[in-house]
């Protein structure tokens, strides 16, 4: 792995494996959350499989993590390594236009993307690791000791879009990730070669994918925020 890493296309290839990895990710969490606008017994029994299924507690989730974790740090390796190999400012390049503005921010949208990642984990996974992993509750009851009392985890959604203030980052922060997968889409392709007679099409798909995922995602939060 360290000798990938060591030469500028093995980063650029190992950061498009994680950011094709983190678009998979978000296609199946985008719609397990879905399921909360439609049927929220759907969406309660989805979480407690998510939630207690050893395979995806004590394998997919650690990968995803490392995911996550891998993308961002190769993220400011590139971008640090970029600058450094740059002599022109971005000044200059910007007045040249043979960039968008997208494609020159990455790094900022990302940053954004990181912030609502940080508040993020503490409104769900924290919460969610601490009921289970920390007070070992794995029923995901309301009431643990009252099998009637019903699944949690719809509740509990509903409850953190209650405030506008939550509601309106994570918004804005849907947008800023809706233009970082317009440039990252796309590039991650290329970074891993496929650039062939399907881009065409890869391009269309990808701005279906770039603004239809953060699209649902904002309707989940503003459909829970005024739904209650
Ligand atoms: C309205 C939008 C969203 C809702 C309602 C939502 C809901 C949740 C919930 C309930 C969990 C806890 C799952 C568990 O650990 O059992 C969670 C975890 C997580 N979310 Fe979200 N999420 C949303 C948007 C996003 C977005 C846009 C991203 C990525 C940019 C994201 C990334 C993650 C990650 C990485 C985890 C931790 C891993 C996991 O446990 O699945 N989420 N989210």
């Amino acid at each position: 792995m360290s000798g990938i890493l060591n030469s500028s296309i093995g980063r650029k290839f190992a950061m498009a494996l994680s950011a094709l990895f983190l678009m998979i990710f978000l296609v199946m969490h985008v719609s397990i959350n879905f399921t909360s606008v439609f049927s929220p017994e759907l969406f309660n029994e989805m979480s407690h499989f998510m939630g207690t299924n050893p395979v995806v507690q004590g394998l997919m989730q650690p990968i995803l993590i490392f995911g996550v974790i891998f993308h961002f740090v190769m993220g400011f390796i590139l971008e640090a390594k970029n600058r450094a190999s740059r002599q022109v400012s971005y000044a200059k390049n910007a007045a040249s236009g043979n960039s968008s503005w997208v494609s020159r921010n990455m790094l900022l949208t990302g940053l954004v993307v990181l912030a609502f990642l940080g508040i993020h984990f503490y409104d769900f996974w924290v919460h969610e690791m601490t009921v289970k992993y920390i007070e070992g509750d794995m029923s995901g009851l309301i009431d643990p000791n009252n099998a009637d009392s019903g699944f949690r985890y719809y509740e509990e959604l509903r409850e953190k879009f209650v405030s506008p203030v939550r509601v309106g980052f994570y918004a804005v922060a849907f947008v800023l990730l809706s233009l970082h997968l317009l440039h990252g889409f796309n590039s991650a392709f290329q970074s891993i070669g496929a650039n062939n007679k399907y881009v065409k099409s890869l391009k269309g798909f990808s701005k279906v994918y770039s603004i239809g995922i953060p699209a649902l995602f904002i309707f989940i939060a503003v459909y829970h925020h005024f739904a209650h």
